[in-house]
């Protein structure tokens, strides 16, 4: 490997440029729990107001003499931005600060490095990387000299950077083709789970929704959950027996994140792809967030950006545990197809209802018609209402329930015989229309 890895606890200064241009904007927050993620010890949070970028350092240069005095009294090893920096500002600062810097897309990178478990998502990394570093080598305080990272392979006559410039090559070549090999080993086995008919569900949501918890509590699978930014990188796939549909081939995926490099979008396309073969997609939304308009936002520009826009998506609204007068539920279109589940992945309230809600889109044949139920059947005239299959209600001269119900046929079969009834008895006899 080319590459140190943080050992945590590194001593870091993050720098956050306020009140620019919305569309670049980001957020502060979610900076420091980036930052966090990478394992940086933050000492210091600089915020610089109004900002215009200045072309050498992108901040003003009293703004550097501030970090530089900073970074001398707080013995700081890491400098960190919010924002690209371009490789010249990059070194720039580095000259100056005579510290490491790294901008937004290294310190992803950086998380992406730790976080990757597959060989697959290894090799992406590292060739992401790379191809980042690649920008950055020139001559001076570079990456891979300070690990010296070509000694004893220094041909004669050659330069550290003419070294570091070959490997760089050699080690590309190499990523290349094996990543090649990976991939086609995944898309064989992509492809039997095709033959076989198994149609395959991805998790997609921005980092930190909830997914691998989600993930965990339907397949009761151990994925690594963490309350860490991408603590999933590769995709986990799971087969899971779905009631009255069958099997189902699961996939957790990369968390999205706003301004998500378009060079690593690039690097896990062939993850991400694993999405837009999908028969249905799970957008996992932490309804607990503020932010999370934006945040699906994010997600559905970043599914536009791999071509899965046109598979079908079923929102789950997670986290209702900490919601106040939130139940559990599903919420319909008007065509009374499941649109939205309301579930808590770490409490499993909800989690029947999804089940439910994924084999309808899978496998719906609707029951679209009126039921007249007599009283004394109102725990199943509240299940129906639990499920949202009710579009309207009457009453009858007996107090009975005439329900107006959109319900998958299997659902309503199910209901009705767990009341002791025969469905085409009970249908036969209460339905009107
Ligand atoms: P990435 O891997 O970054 O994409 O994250 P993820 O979407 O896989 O999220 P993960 O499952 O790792 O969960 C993130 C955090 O949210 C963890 O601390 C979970 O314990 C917490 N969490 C997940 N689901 C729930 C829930 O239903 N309720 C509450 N209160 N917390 C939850």
């Amino acid at each position: 490997m080319f590459f140190e890895r943080h050992e945590g606890g590194e001593r870091a200064v993050l720098v956050h440029l306020d009140g620019q241009d919305p569309e670049v904007r980001e957020d502060p927050q979610e900076f420091q729990e980036l930052a966090l993620s990478a394992g940086a010890d933050t000492v210091a949070f600089i915020s610089v107001p109004r900002h215009r970028p200045t072309a050498k350092y992108l901040i003003g240069s009293g703004k550097v003499e501030e970090l530089r005095d900073l970074v001398k009294a707080e013995q700081i090893d890491l400098v960190i931005f919010n924002h690209t920096l371009t490789p010249s500002q990059e070194r720039n600062l580095e000259r100056v600060l005579e510290c490491r810097v790294l901008d937004r897309t290294g310190l992803i990178l950086d998380i992406f490095a730790q976080r990757a478990r597959t060989h697959e998502g290894k090799l992406q990394v590292e060739l992401a990387q790379l191809d980042h570093l690649s920008s950055r080598l020139v001559r001076g305080w570079t990456h891979l000299e300070r690990q010296g990272g070509g000694i004893g392979m220094r041909g004669p006559g050659e330069t550290q950077l003419e070294t570091d410039r070959r490997l760089l090559r050699v080690r590309v070549r190499q990523l290349k083709s094996r990543l090649k090999k990976v991939r086609s080993q995944r898309e064989q086995a992509r492809r039997g789970r095709q033959r076989a008919d198994i149609p395959s569900v991805s998790l997609v949501g921005y980092t930190n929704a909830g997914k691998s918890t989600l993930f965990n509590a339907l397949t009761n699978a151990d994925v690594f959950t963490a309350d860490q930014l991408f603590a999933t990188l590769d995709p986990t796939l799971r087969r899971l027996q779905l009631d009255d549909l069958g099997p189902i081939v699961l996939a957790d995926t990369v968390g999205f994140i706003r301004h998500l490099p378009h060079k690593l979008v690039e690097a896990f396309r062939s993850t991400l792809e694993e999405s837009s073969n999908s028969a249905l997609l799970l957008h996992v939304i932490d309804a607990h967030e503020p932010d999370r308009k934006e945040q699906i936002e994010q997600v559905m520009a970043v599914l536009g950006e791999i071509g899965a826009e046109e598979v079908p998506l079923l929102e789950v609204y997670n986290k209702v545990d900490l919601l106040d007068a939130v139940e559990p539920q599903i919420q319909r279109d008007g065509d009374g197809k499941p649109q939205r589940v309301w579930l808590s992945a770490q409490s499993g309230q909800g989690l029947e209802l999804l089940r439910q809600a994924i084999a309808e889109l899978l496998g719906s044949d609707l029951f679209v018609g009126t039921l007249c139920l007599p009283q004394d059947l109102a725990r199943l005239r509240a299940q129906f209402f639990a499920l949202g299959a009710v579009q309207s209600e009457a009453h009858d001269a007996e107090g009975g329930s005439l329900l107006a119900l959109r319900v998958p046929r299997i659902e309503l079969n199910r209901l009705v015989s767990r009341e002791g009834w025969q469905p085409e008895e009970f249908l036969a006899q209460h339905t009107l229309q």
